[in-house]
């Protein structure tokens, strides 16, 4: 659970079609640099990239049956911009991918791999492609083999030292919060597969213990306030047998990215190297009542990297701390955290 856990890749595909050994002309750079003053002047100014309004009018643009090749998604210059779908989409019969909201960072849309040229739109929150093979890196284990395996991890959390301090160290922000009503977990992670049921021990900081950090943390704030608080998760990841095991700890599965939608004043968001960039998302939707997530840090300068087997490494994690990220944290009282547990965590608590 560390901010440098997940880099973006910049596809070897998209090397082939953009021939990315071929430096980008006078011309395109001076285009190229005129688009990113334009994103930092709009950025600077406070124009948010991510809004409801464009995550709803994405999903509307794909709900759509039959569900058109050239759709629009709503930009931060408050302008349509065309979004084609990919030229798979031609292909219904072949279909083996589903389209899907993309969130780009501030990161991502202005800082170029080299010998590329930046897409230029004015658009973070845009439609891609996914693969329904869904391919899990690790088998899965029956449900009721999930279900005990999360519950060993759930005891190992509840009786642990870090949820006892953390309880500690909350207790006295308590009386200054605002209402909280809701928990929203965003990439806790697919938490059935055998590395999260077999030998807990090994896995105290794993997709399980971030489940039950939300449980656990739902459950003491109700007793502490006497309101009742609702637990959401969001993740693409998660199989049928996932949504079991949760649904039986009451735990509300929404469908992506319905979780950006209830983020609000009243919320607690929870998030561990997510591959999108949640912080960012949060930052520019609400000022949520408290955030457990990746610590927030200066990023370390990092050049971009030439991939033996194609494609570039993107020196920005998937959940990059931007400026605004950073300006955020600093409403925020941190109580940070590095241990088995939670690795590199911070916990923010707001200030007024
Ligand atoms: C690197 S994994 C981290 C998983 C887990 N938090 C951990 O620490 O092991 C990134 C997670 O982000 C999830 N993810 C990808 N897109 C997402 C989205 N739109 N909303 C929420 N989670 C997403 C992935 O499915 C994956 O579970």
């Amino acid at each position: 659970m560390s901010d440098c856990d997940t880099f973006s890749l910049v596809s070897s595909n998209d090397n082939e079609e953009w021939g990315d050994e071929i430096p980008p002309t006078e011309s395109e750079k001076a285009s190229e640099a005129a688009f990113i003053a334009r994103v930092w002047e709009k950025y600077n100014a406070g124009v948010p990239l991510y809004t409801k309004e464009m995550i709803r009018f994405a999903q509307q643009q794909i709900s759509q049956n039959p569900l058109p090749y050239a759709i629009q998604v709503l930009g931060f210059d408050g302008e349509l911009h065309p979004n084609t779908l990919p030229l798979w989409w031609s292909a219904p019969s072949e279909r083996r991918m589903y389209p899907v909201l993309m969130f780009a960072s501030i990161e991502e849309i202005t800082s170029p791999a080299p010998h590329r040229i930046l897409s230029q739109e004015f658009a973070c929150v845009r439609v891609g492609g996914q693969s329904r093979d869904g391919t899990l890196s690790v088998p899965e284990v029956p449900l009721n083999e999930a279900g005990a395996g999360f519950e060993a991890n759930f005891q190992l959390w509840e009786q642990s030292e870090t949820w006892k301090q953390l309880k500690q160290s909350l207790g006295p922000c308590l009386a200054r919060l605002p209402e909280i009503d809701k928990i929203i977990g965003f990439g806790l992670g697919y938490i059935t597969g055998r590395e999260y049921t077999g030998d807990v021990e090994s896995r105290k900081d794993g997709p399980c213990t971030q489940h039950a950090l939300l449980i656990t943390l739902a459950r003491y704030l109700e007793q502490e306030t006497g309101r009742a608080v609702k637990c959401y998760v969001q993740d693409p990841a998660y199989s049928d047998t996932c949504k079991a095991v949760l649904g039986a700890r009451n735990i509300e599965v929404l469908e992506p990215e319905d979780g950006f939608l209830l983020v609000d004043d009243k919320s607690v968001v929870l998030s561990f190297s997510p591959n999108v960039p949640v912080r960012q998302i949060t930052a520019d939707l609400a000022r949520p009542a408290m955030m457990i997530w990746d610590r927030v840090v200066l990023p370390t300068e990092r050049p971009w990297r030439r991939l033996k087997r194609g494609g570039w490494l993107s020196p920005h994690t998937t959940d990059p701390v931007s400026p605004r990220v950073l300006a955020m944290a600093r409403e925020y009282t941190e109580i940070p955290s590095d241990d088995e547990f939670l690795r590199a965590i911070g916990v923010y608590v707001r200030q007024d």
